[in-house]
């Protein structure tokens, strides 16, 4: 980099950002960012900013769909949950929609038919015809319906959706099936992306037995090597993020585990949005066994060490919070979503809704704004995620 900027100076020849990537001889695997794919959409439009410069995400999360199917009540929740997708997408008209986790309450849907929940809960993004993708959470993970199921069918019966699987030589190495990131352009026809949307599988499940599919309840250590090499890589072909000016935003269903101390320093006034829901055991990642505390903390460093002019990081999983706090430790920025489902752990007042993301700029230095819309159209906990920012 040192002679690339050097060069750069003294001849005037562009600089191209060929940085070879040094590869561990004594690594064990056989990753590297050949495997990488830089232009993983070839065959579905680009996402762009619009012409004025904005881009309007709208999250979607824990829809729980599926719950007791041999209930009135279940499909009732859900026939309330689509109600609740059009609605919101009638009026918000969003550049893209972010499926948070929790689609599908696994473990009460039946082998034959699970898949088909994917079917009703993409149906309201097919009819808007808005891009979108998802993460999966643990309630995704059981024996009748996985990640890596719910990936396969949503690509079947959904041609906008751009949910990758994890690359191919991370399988079976506990990655979690959905581990993948999507780019965003200013317009069209440039030649790099101003803006880079991460997703994470945070994996978990609680079924046992023969046919159980739980997984840690945490990223795998091994995608912090992921997030390197793909970083390398984009920097390689598209400079580093600092120095191009582009900006990335992360998903991630089940929320890092630093973010069970940001609680007890709350601020209403800086922090706003509901703040119901006490996080404990099985509210963050890796919180359950002591043994475990402490294991998403290779994936949380890597996100923040590598992945430059990130705007913030954005869970579901805790249904009654809604906040957004800054990450002391690596001075990052904290949300959670807000319950979209009607299925799912609620209470009476949490009400049901989305967190919108609106980019004013693909600048990395303009935060975007973000606030929860409910289902009425009320909205609250307004914050600018910017520098500014407690
Ligand atoms: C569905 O929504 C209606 C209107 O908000 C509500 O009265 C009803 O209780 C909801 N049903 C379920 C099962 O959540
Ligand atoms: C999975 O589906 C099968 C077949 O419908 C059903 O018998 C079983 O109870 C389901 N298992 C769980 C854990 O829900
Ligand atoms: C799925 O299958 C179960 C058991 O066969 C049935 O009770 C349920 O109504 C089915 N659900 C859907 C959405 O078809
Ligand atoms: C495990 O799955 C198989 C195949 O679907 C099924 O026949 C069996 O009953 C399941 N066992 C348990 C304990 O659920
Ligand atoms: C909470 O934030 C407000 C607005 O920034 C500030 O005036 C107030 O002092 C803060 N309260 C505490 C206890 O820090």
């Amino acid at each position: 980099m040192l002679f690339c900027l050097l060069l750069g100076v003294l001849t005037t020849v562009p600089c191209i950002w060929a940085i070879p990537l040094a590869q561990d001889p004594h690594s064990a695997s056989s990753r590297s960012t050949e495997t990488i794919e830089l232009n993983p959409y070839a065959n579905k439009p680009r996402l762009t900013f619009r012409k004025d410069g904005t881009f309007k995400i709208t999250v979607f999360s824990d829809l729980h769909y599926g719950e007791n199917p041999w209930d009135d009540w279940g499909p009732e929740q859900d026939v309330n949950s689509t109600r609740l997708m059009n609605t919101v997408l009638t009026s918000e008209k969003p550049d893209y929609v972010v499926l948070n986790g929790d689609l599908i309450t696994g473990e009460n849907t039946f082998r034959e038919n699970s898949t088909t929940l994917i079917d009703e809960i993409v149906s309201p993004l097919n009819k808007f015809k808005i891009p979108f993708s998802s993460t999966h959470g643990n309630h995704d993970n059981e024996p009748n319906i996985t990640h890596a199921e719910e990936i396969k069918r949503e690509l079947q019966v959904a041609p906008l959706s751009y949910t990758r699987a994890a690359p191919a030589w991370a399988d079976g190495e506990g990655y979690g099936p959905g581990t993948y990131w999507v780019p965003v352009y200013t317009k069209a026809s440039d030649r790099n992306p101003s803006l880079i949307l991460w997703f994470f599988d945070s994996r978990g499940g609680f079924s046992e037995g023969a046919n159980s599919t739980s997984l840690p309840d945490w990223v795998d250590a091994a995608v912090a090597e992921w997030i390197e090499l793909t970083v390398a890589k984009m920097n390689s072909a598209w400079g580093p993020a600092d120095k191009v000016g582009r900006g990335s935003l992360s998903f991630v269903h089940i929320p890092p585990h630093v973010v069970q101390d940001l609680q007890a320093n709350l601020n209403s006034t800086q922090d706003p949005g509901l703040n119901a829901d006490e996080l404990g055991e099985g509210s963050t990642q890796a919180s359950g066994e002591a043994a475990n505390l402490g294991k998403d903390a290779p994936f949380w460093d890597a996100l923040n060490a590598q992945v430059l002019n990130l705007h913030g990081v954005i869970s579901g999983h805790d249904h009654g919070n809604e906040w957004c706090k800054r990450e002391p430790t690596k001075n990052v920025i904290f949300c959670f979503d807000k319950h979209a489902g009607y299925g799912g752990y609620s209470s009476p007042g949490w009400g049901h809704g989305v967190r919108n993301i609106v980019f004013r700029s693909p600048d990395p230095k303009v935060g975007p704004e973000t606030w929860i819309r409910m289902e009425d159209g009320e909205t609250h906990a307004r914050i600018i995620m910017d520098s500014s920012y407690n």
